[in-house]
């Protein structure tokens, strides 16, 4: 068990390096399955939810290995189709491995996807998609079977633009008979990465980052070199860690237009944000003002996002709501924000929450990555100690968080116990 001991009240300032996109790199690693030849992703991040993925590639008979950070996969030698229970239900993206293995092999057995608690998470979408396309599903006793003498490609409507749904539908429609179109597609930058990917690898996808997107499907797919995009995510996270101690801090490797609504939020709250290439330095304004926003499908305010900014709105002037539309259980943070002193009242889907001048610090509890990564944010504001427990909900998403806010002057450290 790990835990972040945190004394809060010192200002960051200094510079990190934003790390290649964790939702990006995850389907892209499964989509590397799609050919024998090497794939070769340039800085991917060394994150528990990587490791997760390529321990399902290890089991499945492919070969892989870290030169510096570049991952070099080699998929040839792949001699199974099914994965089973216990690494399946490490993490949420395992089900991208429906997609790509039905696509190369014409069949696959998989359990339900783990992932962080925050809801009910189906799959029913990911799943009738796939039977749109041809694929015999069954379910026996939570192993979902899949096979298909061809694959061919239909229009899909979905009822809501899944990011997940609509990855997956890219990757088991890639060498369909004919055209796929995906109306209602999710519109993520990540799908726009795996898009990219899967083009270098000589697919021929158009559309991602658009509510349409068209497969034509090819024969076979060749090895590619691929630097997925920055974390838009991270780069939020440091963005509010920044703005809630009243730091100064450099970003460098960060994609500013992929967080635009965050960027104007932080200007509203008086942050002043320069932007210059891949670089974006936030500089902390002197009062905090609240600002409110609701959770939606990208280009809305990332669910993602949601819990780092609710700790920064914990010590903002005035009153902000948040609405979280995406997942229903996302509010798992709010208890361990109050016992640090955040006034916050949950409504249904909505918290308001009511500024105070400071947290306190207190034994907290994470409970999902984004909701963890929040409890650090509010630590680092708190007066006193603060204790993170459960830290590895965090270090599933995020690379070396406590050694990246120690360089910017936190005083952070990682104990175990
Ligand atoms: C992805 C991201 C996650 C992010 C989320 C929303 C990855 C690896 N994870 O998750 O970090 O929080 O997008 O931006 O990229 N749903 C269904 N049926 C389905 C699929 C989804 O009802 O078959 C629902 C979900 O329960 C949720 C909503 O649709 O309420 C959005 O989920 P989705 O966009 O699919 O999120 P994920 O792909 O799981």
């Amino acid at each position: 068990m790990e835990k972040y001991v945190i004394h809060g009240g010192r200002r960051l300032d200094g510079q990190i390096k934003i790390e290649s996109s964790k939702n990006a790199v995850l389907p892209i690693i499964a989509g590397a399955i799609l050919t024998d030849e090497q794939v070769v992703i340039k800085n991917c991040p060394k994150i528990k939810d990587v490791f997760a993925m390529l321990d399902i590639l290890t089991y499945l008979g492919a070969k892989w290995s870290f030169e510096d950070d570049n991952l070099i996969l080699d998929s040839s030698s792949i001699d199974k189709c099914s994965i089973p229970q216990n690494l399946a239900g490490e993490l949420r993206s395992s089900i991208f491995m429906l997609g790509a293995l039905i696509s190369r092999f014409k069949k696959a057995k998989l359990y339900f996807p783990g992932g962080c608690d925050i809801g009910l998470r189906p799959i029913d979408m990911h799943l009738s998609a796939l039977a749109d396309l041809g694929v015999i599903i069954s379910d026996i006793n939570g192993e979902i079977n899949c096979v298909s003498n061809t694959i061919t490609g239909r229009d899909i409507c979905l009822d809501f633009p899944s990011v997940g749904a609509t990855e997956n539908i890219i990757l088991a429609s890639v060498f369909a008979k004919g055209k796929t179109q995906i109306f209602n597609s999710a519109k993520e930058p990540e799908i726009v990465d795996l898009m990219n990917f899967l083009n270098s690898m000589g697919a021929k996808i158009y559309g991602a980052g658009t509510s349409t997107i068209l497969i034509e499907g090819v024969s076979s797919l060749h090895g590619t070199e691929y630097a997925p995009i920055s974390d838009r995510i991270e780069c939020g996270t440091y963005l509010l860690a920044t703005a809630i101690t009243g730091g100064s801090v450099q970003l460098n490797n960060c994609s500013a237009k992929n967080i635009s609504l965050l960027v104007h939020k932080l200007c509203d709250n008086t942050c002043k944000i320069y932007i210059k290439n891949d670089i974006i330095h936030i500089k902390s304004g002197s009062i905090r003002k609240n600002f409110s926003f609701t959770t939606g499908p990208y280009p809305m305010f990332p669910t993602d996002l949601q819990a780092q900014a609710m700790a920064l709105l914990t010590v903002c002037n005035g009153v902000s709501v948040v609405s979280e539309n995406v997942f229903e259980m996302r509010f798992r943070h709010i208890p361990e924000l109050i016992k640090m002193g955040a006034n916050i009242i949950v409504k249904g889907k909505n918290a308001i929450v009511t500024g105070v001048d400071r947290l306190n610090g207190a034994s907290v509890n994470a409970y999902d990555l984004r909701g963890g990564a929040a409890l650090v944010l509010a630590g680092l504001n708190a007066e006193g100690e603060t204790v993170v427990n459960n830290v590895n909900h965090i270090e599933r998403g995020y690379y070396q968080m406590h050694k990246k806010l120690s360089s910017l002057g936190a005083d952070i450290t990682r104990q175990t116990f």
